[in-house]
């Protein structure tokens, strides 16, 4: 024990050294908010947002929770972080506030540092006591994780089948999977005049004219089916027919459907939703350019364009309505 004497004797001085070159100069920060603070309203969206990931978890970072106010108050690697009704002790603002040498929060590099209302801000809530109601937990979710939108699709393995012979697409397996699991067989084929029909409703919302019956007919080829299909999603009626979903979805009506049933000139839109259709837009730009409009740089911002020539190959219907 005596040999370490003299050992703990310059551990306590560098100690207080280091305590000494690192007293903060709280007047640096920004002085409290002085309007009252709410903490469900206030402080818990931005903690969630910039300290959660690290404070508010099962093992957090610097052994400092910011689970409960209970943690907040008594957690921490070197005693506790927060003086309740003092922000100017609370290493919780100096770390924040950037006063700390290597302790700015969010660490360097790994977040936004707070800004000057965000620091008057948590300043503001430990001066009116660091409230913080007892049924409030604070966790950490990885929204961008869970979001179904964020989650990549993957291709299931397809289902195994007792009539290994049915199935022709990949699809089919799953179709017939289900099928055999309730005790059903499916039915037979149509004949060529119903599928020709079938499928000219599917895709274009027309049914076929007798003429194009009787050309599918006549059309002894196995590729004869595809054909139509290939055609169908070719012809300008493709982007009408599966617009519209698209259109019902957003509310589009060319009247305004409503008391006098005024005419709307918002054709230009629905001619857009058409062509994206028949273009086969990628749905990250039809999502982008509805949102962003004239306002996206290619589009000439400010200039009041209006991308017409969007609507490509779809013949310009809207002057029967003016
Ligand atoms: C990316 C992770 C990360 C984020 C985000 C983060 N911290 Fe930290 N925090 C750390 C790490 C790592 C330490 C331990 C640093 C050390 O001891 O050197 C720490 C330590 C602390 C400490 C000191 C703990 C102690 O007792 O020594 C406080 C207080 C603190 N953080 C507050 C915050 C606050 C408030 C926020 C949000 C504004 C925040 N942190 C955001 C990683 C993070």
């Amino acid at each position: 024990m005596v040999r370490w004497l003299p050992l703990a004797g310059i551990g306590v001085l560098v100690g207080w050294c280091s305590l000494r070159a690192e007293e903060p100069d709280v007047k640096k920060l920004p002085p409290a908010r002085t309007a009252a603070v709410d903490f469900v309203r206030d402080v818990k969206p931005l903690l969630e947002a910039r300290c959660a990931k690290c404070h508010a978890i099962d093992k957090p970072k610097g052994k400092f929770s910011l689970k409960t106010r209970d943690d907040l108050l008594k957690s921490g690697d070197t005693g506790p972080n927060v003086v309740a009704g003092d922000s100017a002790k609370s290493r919780l603002i100096h770390n924040v506030g950037g006063l700390v040498e290597d302790m700015l929060m969010p660490p360097k590099g790994q977040g936004e540092p707070l800004n000057r209302d965000e620091i008057a801000l948590l300043r503001a809530w430990i001066d009116q006591g660091a409230k913080w109601p007892a049924d409030v937990v604070l966790r950490y979710v990885d929204k961008q994780a869970k979001h179904w939108a964020f989650v990549p699709p993957v291709r299931p393995p397809l289902p195994a089948v007792k009539d290994a012979a049915w199935p022709r697409t990949p699809i089919d397996h799953f179709i017939l999977a289900r099928l055999e699991k309730e005790g059903l067989k499916p039915s037979p084929e149509a004949d060529r005049i119903t599928l020709i029909r079938r499928l000219y409703l599917d895709l274009i919302g027309l049914p076929p004219t007798p003429r194009e019956v009787d050309e599918f007919l006549a059309d002894q080829s196995p590729k004869a089916y595809d054909k139509v299909v290939e055609r169908l999603l070719a012809s300008p009626h493709y982007g009408e027919r599966w617009g519209r979903h698209w259109l019902d979805a957003a509310r589009y009506a060319d009247s305004d459907g409503y008391e006098k049933d005024m005419s709307r000139q918002i054709y230009f839109y629905r001619d857009w939703v058409v062509s994206a259709f028949n273009r086969d837009l990628p749905y990250d730009r039809f999502i982008i350019e509805q949102i962003a409009g004239d306002l996206l740089a290619e589009r000439g911002a400010g200039k009041g364009d209006c991308p017409l020539e969007d609507r490509g190959t779809v013949p310009f219907s809207g002057e029967s309505l003016t």
